[in-house]
């Protein structure tokens, strides 16, 4: 690519880290972060808004059309605009949360994010997280980690994030490892774009590891392809 551009796809399942890590890693680069979740979240939100049931692909579909919200790149500001609103609270609460399983099951959504998120993932200096980047979105990427960390230690993770947030707090930590371990198993087995390791993706798990030795991990790795 371009002289100084670079794409790093960090993918995993939920409660990794992967967030955090990814948004270390753009601010010590000096590079644009892409949560592409939260394109999923946005497009959930307006088909829940729209009063469309999220499983009726058809429906779902009609609801692209006119869609209108911002894709924040700066690891240190994300505040995401639908219509111009702020919904950054707003997409991670649990009603979104439930129906973007289905919509990003859905084959539609995902080609008609594809664009997108290739473009801005071919920017310049670019951490892109998510669950298909170096496998779909971005498969010639510089650098490709699959973050992954046990399942109790995943819950724990974000029964802890949700306790200190505005929103889902209310979760119990059996009910947070249920809704993780429900996420995960539809990400994993859905026919289009599931949640796997790119054969040439380095594996980290993070379990054992506290959140700075990650993002130093992350970041000798990319050094390594001559990433700085
Ligand atoms: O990372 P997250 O929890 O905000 O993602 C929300 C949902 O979107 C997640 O359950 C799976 C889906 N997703 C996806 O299918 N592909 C991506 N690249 C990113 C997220």
């Amino acid at each position: 690519g371009e002289a100084g551009s670079f794409i790093i796809a960090i993918d995993g399942p939920s409660g990794t880290g992967k967030s955090t890590v990814a948004r270390r890693v753009a601010a010590e680069l000096n590079a644009g972060y892409l949560d592409t979740g939260a394109m999923y979240r946005m497009v959930t939100l307006s088909v829940l808004r729209a009063g469309v049931d999220p499983v009726n692909d058809t429906a779902v579909v009609n609801v692209l059309e006119g869609l209108n919200f911002s894709s924040p790149l700066s690891p240190g500001h994300q505040t995401h605009l639908l219509d111009g609103e702020d919904v950054t609270d707003e997409i991670r609460g649990q009603a979104v949360t439930l129906a973007v399983t289905p919509v990003s099951a859905n084959p539609a959504v995902r080609a008609w994010l594809f664009d997108r998120q290739q473009l801005l993932a071919h920017s310049g200096r670019m951490v892109v997280e998510g669950r298909d980047i170096g496998t779909v979105i971005a498969p010639e990427a510089d650098l490709k980690i699959y973050l992954t960390a046990d399942a109790a230690e995943r819950a724990r993770r974000r029964h802890t994030q949700n306790v200190g947030a505005t929103v889902g707090g209310g979760l119990d930590l059996a009910a947070v490892a249920q809704d993780l371990e429900r996420r995960d198993t539809h990400d994993s087995r859905r026919v289009h774009a599931p949640l796997q390791a790119a054969p040439d993706a380095v594996v980290i798990d993070s379990s054992q590891l506290a959140l700075p030795e990650t993002v130093a991990k992350v970041l000798e790795l990319a050094a390594a392809r001559g990433i700085r």
